[in-house]
């Protein structure tokens, strides 16, 4: 079975493997979790959750869902859906983020992570999904392409390219 948890239901042992299992550095996710000690996994865990309801994330302003990515019992990714609609996520910024950890990987649980993530979304009301991805991410870029369109291709500022991906939610 696959399934969606927010982090507040699910902060223990497991979720702390899974995230040691995930590089510190990916295109488009950071791992802040990847070789702490589990005390300060601990911290950091509930800091998250105290957050959730108020614009926690202080880089970009916007109140974040984190959720573990399950397949039956086992926490196999993380996702992140930013709930707010500002100017920032309309014009340019990605409205999800989402990783699978290294020893899952190729299995095809991308696809089955972004069918998820949609209708997570349309539970929380969003009838479209803004996201954007490094035009060399082949798994990603496959994964936004199962059910979206790249309406542009920009340079970014650290000299790589990213496809913006629209999903409609019907
Ligand atoms: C992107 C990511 C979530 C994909 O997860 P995954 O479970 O490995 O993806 P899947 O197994 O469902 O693969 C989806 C498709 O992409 C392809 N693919 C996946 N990773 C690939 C890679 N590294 N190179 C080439 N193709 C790849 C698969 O072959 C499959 O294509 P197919 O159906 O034509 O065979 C995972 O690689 C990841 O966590 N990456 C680091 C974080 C990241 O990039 N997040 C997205 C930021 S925009």
């Amino acid at each position: 079975m696959f399934y969606l948890k927010l982090i507040d239901k699910c902060i223990g042992k497991k979720e702390y493997e899974m995230y040691q299992d995930i590089p510190k550095h990916s295109v488009g996710y950071d791992n802040d979790l990847y070789k702490v000690s589990y005390n300060e996994y601990l911290e950091k865990m509930n800091y998250y959750v105290q957050n959730l309801t108020k614009s926690f994330d202080d880089k970009f302003q916007c109140q974040t869902n984190r959720y573990i990515f399950y397949v039956d019992d086992t926490p196999v990714g993380e996702v992140g859906i930013r709930l707010v609609k500002n100017d920032f996520y309309l014009k340019g910024g990605s409205q999800i983020f989402y990783v699978i950890r290294k020893s899952y990987r190729n299995k095809k649980l991308g696809y089955v992570l972004i069918d998820l993530i949609i209708k997570e979304c349309q539970k929380l009301g969003f009838t479209e999904i803004l996201a954007n991805c490094d035009t060399n991410n082949i798994g990603s870029n496959k994964m936004l392409a199962k059910h979206g369109k790249i309406i542009k291709t920009y340079s970014r500022n650290d000299g790589g390219t990213s496809n913006r991906y629209k999903i409609i939610i019907k």
